[in-house]
């Protein structure tokens, strides 16, 4: 298992081009098996989530190739409709398999993904938003299995229906929204998630044949096809890899530049930067931030796109650790998010928990210690409070933050980071 070591007190400088979404390219690989052929997501991110959905797809006959931030899916050689535990509870997106393979084939049984590390995740949203499309869904030994309504003696199809979130779910309306796009008749979603990862699952659908209506807003109207289409599509870049960046050069009080950013999808994240006093300029695709003093303690409470990210939550109380003052954090998304707060009393931190709200005494100069990555953001938030740390720290079981960022100590190293990965015998 690895671990980094990480020497803090260095400002980051210079230009990093910021990956392509992990939370795309897991809403735009289950969307593949509603068309037979070979597809092609440029600007996919070489990181394990990536992976393990590759394997599990590979399992279940698709042929997947990632060359380097090529991904190749030729999904004409499927063969299996099951979506074993092993991969599921590694990777919840894998989940998102279900819409489509029950739109596409009539029939799917995938595992329930159970917990996560920081509390109970649900998915009632999608299997209600299934039923609602016709299907016939048991639960056995632990999975889903789902199957289409017979369509008039011509196989089994989903069919139109209106869809009501009572929560607006990334999850539940990409899995709803790609399997529509297969159904007979119009499907109507209202309160679906606003999400630029959703939109670019659904600009992807449009671009295989679907017809959906309303895309970028909480209402969506697909009128089913018969038929869809491989297609080439390019990954959108990563707003939540940007955020952690813009955080860590603002910590540690560096200058970078960001290349291949969405600034638009990160309108929230730069307006609170700014409340906190970092200068950002943003010019095109590229997002410049530069931070001299202490940060201003700014309170901030995580929303469904366009707010706050709860994906950013962790990386933003190690922020504010570093503000002269305090500052609250309320996560209204996932209320028990907060696995990373222990971990950052080891390094010195001054933080409370009044149920989803935490506390943060700024100020507190962080010393270093060694730390345990419980989840992928979490594991963020230690790194950049290592990074403005006194002396060593070490944070082990690093594979959470290989889920989502790709090379994170590289990246790092460029922007004159010192971290390095080393192997350890823990487990
Ligand atoms: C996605 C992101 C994750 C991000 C989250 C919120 C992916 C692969 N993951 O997760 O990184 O943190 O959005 O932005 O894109 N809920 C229910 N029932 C359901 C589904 C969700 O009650 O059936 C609740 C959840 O518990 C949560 C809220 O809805 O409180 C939003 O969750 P959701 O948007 O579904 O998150 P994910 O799609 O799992």
């Amino acid at each position: 298992m690895d671990k980094f070591v990480i020497y803090g007190g260095k400002p980051l400088s210079g230009r990093i081009a910021i990956s392509g979404a992990k939370n795309a390219s897991l809403a735009l690989m289950p969307a593949t098996l509603l068309a037979q052929g070979v597809f092609h997501l440029h600007n996919t991110p070489n990181l394990r989530d990536v992976w393990t959905l590759s394997r599990m797809l590979g399992e279940m006959g698709v042929h997947c190739e990632l060359n380097g931030q090529d991904l190749f899916m030729d999904t004409s050689t499927l063969t299996s409709f099951e979506a074993p535990y092993e991969h599921v509870k590694k990777m919840r997106a894998s989940f998102h398999v279900l819409g489509p393979l029950v739109a596409r084939y009539g029939q799917a049984k995938v595992s329930l993904p159970g917990g996560c590390a920081w509390g109970p995740r649900p998915v009632d949203l999608h299997l209600k938003g299934l039923e609602k499309l016709g299907a016939e869904i048991t639960l056995e030994a632990g999975y889903v299995v789902a199957k289409a309504p017979s369509n008039n003696g011509n196989g089994a199809r989903l069919r139109g229906a209106k869809v009501h979130f009572d929560i607006s779910s990334v999850g539940a309306t990409e899995n709803i929204m790609s399997a529509a796009a297969l159904a007979k008749g119009t499907t109507l979603i209202t309160n679906a998630a606003l999400e630029p990862e959703v939109t670019a699952q659904a600009r992807m659908l449009v671009k295989m044949g679907a017809k959906i209506e309303g895309i970028g807003t909480s209402t969506l109207e697909i009128e089913g096809v018969d038929e869809l289409k491989a297609v080439t599509e390019e990954t959108i870049p990563d707003r939540i890899e940007a955020g952690t960046f813009l955080i860590a050069a603002a910590m540690t009080r560096g200058k970078i530049t960001l290349e291949k950013t969405n600034p638009y999808h990160l309108s929230a994240v730069i307006a609170k930067l700014e409340e906190a006093g970092c200068e950002i300029d943003v010019t095109g695709e590229e997002i410049t931030i530069a931070m001299n003093d202490a940060p201003k303690p700014v309170d901030m409470t995580t929303a469904v796109y366009p707010g706050f990210p709860t994906d950013l939550q962790a990386q933003w109380m190690a922020f504010m650790l570093c503000a002269n003052g305090t500052s609250k954090i309320t996560d209204t998304i996932y209320t028990d998010r907060f696995k990373h707060v222990p971990e950052l009393l080891r390094l010195g931190a001054d933080v409370e928990m009044l149920d989803n709200t935490a506390i943060i005494n700024g100020g507190k100069q962080l010393s270093g210690a060694t730390v345990m990555s419980t989840d992928l953001r979490a594991s963020a938030s230690l790194i950049l409070a290592a990074l403005v740390a006194e002396d060593r720290s070490e944070i082990l079981r690093v594979y959470h933050l290989d889920r989502g960022y790709e090379a994170i100590e590289k990246r790092l190293q460029a922007l004159g980071a010192n971290i390095r990965r080393e192997r350890t015998a823990e487990f």
